[in-house]
């Protein structure tokens, strides 16, 4: 037989063998037994050089073909193999669970805040806000704050330009007067809200943080009134037995003025007896004078505290960046 009627044959062999291989294994083991050094359509190319030079042209145009066409079946092989045994793109286990989306949730400081509303509506506070970029007057002038008091320094209170000096409210304060100077009395208002001051952020410190301000004028309003108020609403926040103390202190925009101290086993747990929470006082004539109200007429009490002091004595967190950072490490904790 010659070497030209031999090459079909041989081509068909190796076809078969080339389509019938299922893995890797059977592939490799069909390469090397045509095409590797002693492969069976390597022997026959291998005869070449014992043709004739009339024969040689004929049979080297018949092997290329033919290897050509057992190259392709190798290379159709391959992929599917590959195909095959890759990674299944859709989930093949239906019974699998299914992934949960993670939900989102409130804010630590948007459920205390929620909290203390809630407490506030029970007695008939309606809430109040007011800009955040504030000027001057309603900042500190209409609160009866001297020209001169140190709050007012570039140092402590962010001036957003020097031209008409707007700034960013350093308290919810501001608020009591706008409110003051648009509604008539009886005014039962709460102010939550955030507020800027110039501190270098450390754990109890941060350049922005939020309060409440609080704020009842009516006739014949006395202390006693804003002590047993604050009482309620700090026994709803901290816990039924909670226990208040005022001591003398000094605002501008209250006369007499007091800290707030409270005490439970929250404090006791941090080894304190007291931890001051709030600021709070009567409104000050002057303040009364200057929104149009007259001091013989009308009285009022008001508060004001911080928002992440609460949240951090209740969760006991005790660095304060924590709530502006939104890991949601420590999110997923409330
Ligand atoms: N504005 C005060 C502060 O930022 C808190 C405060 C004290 C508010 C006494 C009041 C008040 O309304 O009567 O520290």
């Amino acid at each position: 037989m010659s070497l030209l009627d031999e090459i079909d044959p041989l081509k068909a062999e190796a076809l078969v063998e080339f389509n019938a291989a299922t893995n890797q294994s059977s592939l490799d083991r069909a390469k090397g037994a045509w095409l590797g050094p002693q492969g069976r359509f390597t022997g026959l190319m291998k005869q070449m050089g014992a043709l004739s030079k009339e024969d040689r042209p004929l049979a080297g145009q018949a092997i290329n073909a033919a290897k050509t066409e057992i190259e392709k079946a190798l290379q159709e092989a391959r992929e599917r193999i590959e195909l095959a045994t890759a990674a299944p793109r859709e989930p093949s286990d239906f019974t699998a669970p299914g992934r949960r989306p993670s939900l989102g949730r409130l804010h630590p400081l948007t459920q205390v805040t929620e909290d203390i509303v809630k407490s506030f509506r029970k007695l008939g506070f309606v809430v109040a806000d007011g800009p955040e970029i504030e000027d001057e007057y309603h900042c500190f002038d209409a609160l009866n704050t001297p020209a001169d008091h140190p709050a007012r320094d570039a140092q402590d209170t962010f001036y957003v330009a020097s031209d008409g000096r707007p700034l960013l409210r350093t308290h919810t304060s501001s608020v009591q007067i706008r409110v003051m100077k648009e509604q008539k009395p009886p005014v039962r208002i709460i102010v939550p809200g955030r507020v800027y001051r110039r501190d270098t952020a450390d754990a109890t410190h941060n350049p922005t943080f939020h309060q409440v301000e609080g704020l009842y004028v009516d006739r014949d309003v006395t202390v006693a009134d804003l002590k047993g108020t604050v009482e309620f609403v700090f026994r709803e926040l901290m816990g039924s037995k909670t226990k208040i103390r005022f001591r003398p202190h000094y605002f501008s925009y209250t006369e007499p003025s007091f800290e707030i101290d409270f005490a439970n086993s929250l404090t006791r747990k941090m080894g304190k007896d007291w931890l001051e929470i709030a600021g709070c006082g009567m409104v000050h004539p002057a303040v009364l004078e200057e929104v149009g109200l007259d001091p013989e007429e009308w009285s009022g009490w008001a508060f004001g505290f911080g928002i992440e002091r609460i949240a951090m004595l209740r969760y006991g967190i005790n660095d304060i960046r924590l709530f502006y950072e939104n890991d949601t490490r420590f999110l997923h904790q409330f």
